[in-house]
């Protein structure tokens, strides 16, 4: 096993089959008494243990024949190929920009000729893009290729070349409970798993299995990118165990089946969309069999900004007051959210991610004060998947003066979407292969079931039962910068690495 970056430490080790690296966690708690704070700092040292052997991947996306599910196919196999194409611009190449692990790079420390910079894939083994197999699910029938001509993403002359191999591939059927996305998706609905909600999930299960034997991978993940379904009741029935989904339980909703049928794999399942996918019982059922779930939807274009820019705005002193986003798209997604139970999901998704930035300054805010905060989005077919977002940010500065921004942004939406699913399903996958243990308890264990690491890639971070919920952007990405170099590096011996960094 080759590594690009190689840590030359007394506290990093490699084995056979593992990296294993000692990092000292410093943190502090805090004691509060009227106006003083007394601060006592404490540290705890980890020991972080990576397998170096990176596992044949294989993804299987609920909703494949969607913008999503088509673009991210499409957009691997273009890299696979090297592909390049000719558009009025010009010369086009496949790459993977808008990847956390594959297009950003982490500072190592400097050498002899200023800082030297290693993208963050070349920090730890884990799966290339490139490598991942794919399969999937869509209630529609249409093969990929005629699949990606309806998703109007790619250039034309790109999806010529990628029709030989994108009409090979079709999505298995799914299953299709109407009345949990918007009635205008009832056209699509054309390949169907038939029978109970037990049967249901049974397939999917046994879905699973034929495409692990079939495909020769060593691990599946499984991830929804199908529509936004309207949020579940949360019943009695839910948040018991659903692992039988019976017919009887109304409100298990597809998605959540899907969640169950895979845990019951042993495969990790993330949620791409807003819905309330983990209700209790499916929470509880990935506890138990120690698979990680992670979600909630992807955070993509005008939250991932609205994340950084109140980030900003608070951390310069600066006090946000009002936030209003408005949005128009003229995709199937945006078709979806036209109804109004399906926007209900999205709205309540794009609505928190201010509340942890804002709560973390009582200097400017009182306690649940927040911005007024309001999202609008709107379907315009004309602009297909090149989505509108258009934000003002409207603040209160020194003795009484206001701020006021605003925002235009247009972007296809799925080509901001695709480099995240690719994130969270490598990062999954390398979850999966660190353990740690402390001095305190010296047997090596997994990260919590929840995968709360994989907040910076959601726009509503699902995050274990009262763990704080971080959506500030730098924050977040620095969770997985730390966790990225206490593994390989270890923060004390980041400036010793450059001597042993090898490109
Ligand atoms: P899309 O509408 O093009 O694709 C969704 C696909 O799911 C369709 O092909 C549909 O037939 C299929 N589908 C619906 N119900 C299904 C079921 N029960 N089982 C299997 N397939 C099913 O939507 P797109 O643009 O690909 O987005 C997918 C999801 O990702 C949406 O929920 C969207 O809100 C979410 N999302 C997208 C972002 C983006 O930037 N593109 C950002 C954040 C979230």
């Amino acid at each position: 096993m080759h590594e690009k970056v190689r840590i030359n430490s007394a506290d990093v080790k490699y084995t056979e089959k593992h990296i294993e690296s000692r990092y000292c966690y410093h943190t502090a708690s805090v004691r509060r008494d009227g106006d003083t704070s007394t601060v006592t700092p404490s540290s705890t040292e980890f020991i972080f243990r990576t397998e170096r052997k990176v596992p044949r991947l294989g993804v299987m996306l609920v909703g494949w024949g969607g913008n999503n599910g088509t673009t991210v196919t499409a957009a691997v196999l273009a890299n696979k190929l090297g592909l390049t194409w000719k558009t009025k611009t010009g010369l086009k190449k496949a790459n993977y920009y808008g990847s956390l692990l594959e297009s950003s790079t982490v500072c190592l420390g400097s050498g002899p000729d200023g800082e030297v910079y290693a993208p963050f894939r070349d920090l730890l083994p884990m799966v290339h893009p490139n490598d991942i197999v794919f399969d999937g699910w869509d209630i529609s029938s249409l093969d990929l290729g005629r699949a990606m001509e309806r998703a109007q993403v790619l250039d034309w002359s790109l999806q010529e070349k990628l029709w030989p191999h994108m009409s090979q591939l079709k999505p298995r059927p799914s299953v299709y409970i109407p009345e949990f996305i918007a009635a205008n998706q009832e056209h699509r609905a054309d390949n169907l798993i038939r029978g109970s909600k037990a049967e249901q999930v049974a397939q999917i299960r046994r879905d699973i299995c034929d495409f692990r034997e079939k495909s020769g991978v060593d691990k599946v993940l499984v991830l929804w990118t199908a529509n936004t379904e309207r949020f579940c009741d949360v019943t009695p029935e839910s948040t018991t165990r659903p692992r039988t989904c019976s017919t009887t339980g109304r409100e298990v909703s597809p998605s959540t089946m899907f969640a169950v049928a895979s845990v019951l794999e042993g495969c990790a399942y993330i949620n791409g969309s807003p819905q309330n996918t983990f209700v209790p019982g499916a929470v509880d059922l990935a506890l138990q069999r120690g698979v990680f779930i992670g979600g909630d939807d992807f955070k993509s274009g005008q939250t991932k900004l609205k994340s950084v820019l109140v980030d900003f705005l608070v951390s310069a002193g600066i006090k946000p007051t009002s936030i209003v986003s408005y949005n128009h798209l003229g995709n199937n997604d945006g078709l979806n959210l036209s109804a109004p139970q399906q926007f209900r999901s999205k709205e309540i998704s794009k609505s928190n991610v201010v509340d942890d930035i804002v709560q973390s300054n009582p200097v400017m805010y009182r306690p649940r004060e927040k911005p007024d905060h309001c999202v609008v989005i709107k379907y315009v077919p004309y602009v297909g998947d090149s989505k509108r977002a258009m934000d003002e940010y409207t603040s209160e500065i020194m003795m009484g003066g206001t701020n006021t921004m605003a925002l235009h942004n247009t972007c296809e939406d799925s080509l901001l979407a695709n480099p995240i699913i690719l994130d969270l399903v490598i990062l999954t996958e390398l979850c999966q292969r660190i353990t740690f243990c402390t001095q305190d308890d010296p047997v090596f264990q997994g990260f919590h079931s929840v995968l709360s690491l994989l907040s910076f890639l959601c726009k509503a971070p699902l995050v274990p039962q009262g763990a704080p919920v971080v959506n500030a952007f730098f924050r977040q990405r620095a969770c997985i910068e730390n966790v990225m170099r206490s593994d390989a590096i270890t923060q004390n011996t980041v400036q010793k690495r450059l001597k042993s960094y090898e490109m």
